[in-house]
């Protein structure tokens, strides 16, 4: 049986700042944003939205009748959980309307989580071939204004259905992985950004990919030759490169113009929106499938996740007959055009205004964002979720009712 991605929807919030603008203000050279960390736009999440409703709007586009049905398992990769203890998935679960007979759990491991919720869904379709899992990955990245970090920050979620006979990608099964106890990366419960060790973190990256590599030659015999593209764990676009690059002397000419111009087009979703942690890899994935005009049928592509502190695999995928079909461009097309620009001084505003964490209530005004599905408060230390989509459907069922 053969088991991998069946549906893959991604989402962003509606607003970004622009980088060249972000470096003006930071008395740095537009260029060490847009070619030396290699990003463009960076995506700014409303307060309107949070991890939870990052990856139910993420969802919500994919997902049809028999889908929510056959979901038993979804799965939530995160780093910005918003409860120590309840799980984003099950607020996901039921904002989608999914089958009550599901089970439902957050997977955390830094950018890691959502490549270990995939190899996860694949152990349960392998012994429930009917079933569906619904993999998440959504994640808000903060460093701080000012910081080393701030401009590889972002806010995105993509969303999966993996089932058995996948239309759009096979995940084979040969996996390389490694775990090892670093500091190049981590948030501690008392903090909403993140602390880095920014040199330390990339270097970290490339040694595990290279090992990863390493482990995933020997296990399946295959070089560079074999593969069409890979996608990485993009924190900023240029990371990738930097990795793929420690490995590209192994190949031809030929390998290393492929390799690096599907690197590019891989690029091309995540230098607009920004580091989304656990997503960050399924996005450039999914900005490979959508925006290339040249991969084929049956071509294997290599998929390197790394989450800080540290974990990393490197597995592959094939891409199934007619998988262009099953992909949703002129959605995510509309999902950018639609953006709006804020300025330097607005997305600073945005940032530093965050949630209560005295338990007072609020409420947030959901009519500024176009989102399907919202915060909409706190009310009793718990966070209102509104789904416009099921409202618009609840109103239009009564007033058929009144006719
Ligand atoms: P920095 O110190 O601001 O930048 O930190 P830099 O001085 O290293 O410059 C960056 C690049 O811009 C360099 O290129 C410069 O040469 C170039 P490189 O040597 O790297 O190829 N540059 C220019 N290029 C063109 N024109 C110019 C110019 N000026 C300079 N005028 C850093 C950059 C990424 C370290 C920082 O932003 C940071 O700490 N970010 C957060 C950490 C991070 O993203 N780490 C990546 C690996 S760890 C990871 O992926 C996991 C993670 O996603 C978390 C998780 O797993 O949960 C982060």
């Amino acid at each position: 049986m053969e088991i991998g991605i069946d549906k893959i929807g991604f989402y962003t919030p509606h607003l970004y700042v622009d980088m060249n603008k972000l470096a003006v203000e930071r008395n740095v050279e537009p260029e060490k944003f847009t070619i030396g960390i290699g990003q463009e736009k960076m995506a700014i999440a409303p307060l309107t939205q949070d991890p939870v409703t990052l990856a139910a709007n993420a969802a919500l586009d994919i997902l049809d009748e028999e889908d929510k049905e056959k979901i038993d398992f979804v799965l939530f990769g995160t780093e910005s959980g918003i409860d120590q203890s309840k799980s984003a998935a099950v607020y996901v679960h039921r904002l989608l309307g999914l089958n009550p007979q599901a089970r439902a759990v957050e997977v955390k491991q830094a950018c890691y989580g959502a490549t270990a919720a995939i190899q996860m869904a694949k152990g349960h379709i392998a012994l429930n071939p009917e079933s569906k899992v619904l993999v998440l990955g959504s994640d808000i990245a903060r460093y701080g204004l000012n910081t080393g970090g701030e401009a590889t920050q972002g806010a995105g979620a993509v969303a999966m259905v993996v089932s058995a006979d996948p239309s759009i990608m096979v995940l084979e099964g040969p996996s390389a992985y490694l775990t090892a106890d670093v500091m190049d990366f981590w948030r501690p419960v008392y903090s909403d950004e993140a602390f880095v060790d920014g040199k330390f973190s990339n270097e970290q990256y490339i040694a595990f990919f290279s090992s990863a590599w390493e482990q995933y030659k020997s296990k399946t015999g295959q070089g560079l030759a074999d593969f069409e593209a890979f996608s990485f764990h993009l924190p900023y676009t240029k990371m990738g490169k930097k990795a793929l690059r420690a490995v590209l002397d192994e190949g031809t000419e030929e390998d290393s113009e492929r390799l690096l111009a599907n690197h590019q087009i891989g690029a091309v979703y995540n230098r607009n929106v920004g580091n989304i942690y656990t997503a960050s890899l399924y996005l450039s994935l999914l900005s490979l499938l959508e925006q290339s005009e040249d991969l084929q049928d049956g071509s294997r592509i290599g998929l390197f996740s790394y989450g800080s502190g540290a974990v990393g695999e490197l597995f592959a995928g094939r891409l199934q007959p007619g998988y262009r079909e099953h992909l949703n461009v002129a959605r995510h097309s509309e999902l950018f055009a639609t953006r709006k620009e804020v300025t330097v001084s607005e997305y600073e505003e945005i940032f530093q205004e965050t949630l209560p964490t005295d338990g007072s209530s609020l409420d947030l005004d959901i009519d500024q964002d176009p989102a399907k599905i919202c915060l909409s408060g706190i009310e009793g230390h718990s966070r209102q979720y509104v789904n416009k989509a099921s409202n618009i459907e609840a109103e239009k069922i009564s007033a058929r009712a009144e006719r």
